[in-house]
């Protein structure tokens, strides 16, 4: 009887030692971090935001080798477009005809990868938040049905032709409307392989490029003049 009342006297006093020590550790750390305030905090803005979005992927990107038998090329890529801006047709069979893309589209085209059914890499959506995704994708469902017409289809601005000097960062030549999260297209295997990005890893895209959104004036050949003022 009295062994068992100096034991529970002592785990007693065990415990209670864990709690206070507990206590005055956390309180200790509690010293060391001060809280952010949400008014402090830098603004967003909402419409660059979207650039940071694939950003935890970038070195994953970077590191990745590339499969050369099953890219895209632009060709491929516009071939599947009506016209440029149009969103591309849904150019494989649809298992469940009747669903919101949240489960039946996002599990293979919010992060891409390699579809062994398809026999292709799946290309990453730029809007995952856009759910409904049939809304705007529709399937081709006849290839005969239709006639061509005169119908003139806006020409896509060329890649390859939009640095102002040598080695200068090319300007954005498209409009960035739900194009905001740059890396979905420009990085990865189901990225064409014109325009696949050779640094994916500085993820400030828009800190270089900038938009085509200015009209500019010819200025005839440009000539640097070095040391020649003095
Ligand atoms: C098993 C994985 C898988 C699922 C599920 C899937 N896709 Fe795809 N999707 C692919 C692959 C792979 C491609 C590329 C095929 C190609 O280029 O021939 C592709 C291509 C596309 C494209 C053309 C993209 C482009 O740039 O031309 C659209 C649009 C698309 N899918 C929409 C959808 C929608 C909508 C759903 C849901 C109803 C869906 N996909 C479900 C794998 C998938
Ligand atoms: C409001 C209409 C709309 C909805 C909803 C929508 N998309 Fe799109 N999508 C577009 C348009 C428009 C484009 C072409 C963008 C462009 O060329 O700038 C596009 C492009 C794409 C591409 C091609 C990206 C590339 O490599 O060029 C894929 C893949 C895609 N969408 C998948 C999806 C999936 C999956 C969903 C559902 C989760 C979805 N989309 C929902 C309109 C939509
Ligand atoms: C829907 C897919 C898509 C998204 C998202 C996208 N791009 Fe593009 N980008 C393209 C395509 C396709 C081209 C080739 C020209 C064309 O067809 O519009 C291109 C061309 C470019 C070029 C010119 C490349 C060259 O060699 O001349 C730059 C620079 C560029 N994009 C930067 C960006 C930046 C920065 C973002 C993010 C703000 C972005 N892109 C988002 C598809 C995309
Ligand atoms: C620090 C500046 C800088 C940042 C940040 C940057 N780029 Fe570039 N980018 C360049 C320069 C410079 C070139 C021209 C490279 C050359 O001609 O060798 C270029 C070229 C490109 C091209 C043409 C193809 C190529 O790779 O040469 C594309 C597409 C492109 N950038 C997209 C992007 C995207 C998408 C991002 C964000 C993930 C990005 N860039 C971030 C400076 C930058």
């Amino acid at each position: 009887m009295k062994r068992a009342g100096i034991l529970s006297l002592f785990t007693l006093l065990f415990l209670s030692f864990i709690v206070v020590w507990n206590r005055s550790y956390e309180s200790g750390l509690e010293d060391a971090y001060i809280p952010l305030d949400a008014s402090d905090a830098v603004p967003s803005i909402p419409s660059e935001e979207g650039v940071f979005k694939r950003a935890e992927f970038a070195l994953e990107y970077d590191k990745m080798p590339y499969d050369e038998n099953h890219q895209r090329s632009l060709d491929t890529y516009y071939e599947n477009r009506a016209y440029y801006g149009a969103p591309p047709y849904i150019p494989h069979e649809v298992t469940e005809e009747r669903n919101m893309g949240g489960n039946s589209c996002l599990k293979c085209h919010e992060n891409g990868g390699y579809a062994a059914k398809f026999k292709m890499y799946t290309p990453v959506t730029p809007h995952p938040e856009m759910i409904n995704c049939r809304q705007c994708h529709v399937s081709q469902l006849t290839a005969s049905a239709f006639k061509g017409t005169n119908f003139p289809k806006n020409k896509a601005p060329k890649a390859g032709e939009n640095n102002a000097l040598v080695s200068s960062p090319p300007i954005i030549p498209h409009q960035i409307q739900m194009r905001e999260n740059c890396l979905s297209c420009h990085a990865g295997p189901a990225a064409p392989k014109e325009i696949r990005v050779t640094h994916p890893e500085r993820v400030n895209c828009r800190q270089c490029h900038v938009l085509n959104n200015k009209k500019t004036a010819d200025i005839g050949n440009f000539k640097k003049y070095l040391n020649e003022t003095k």
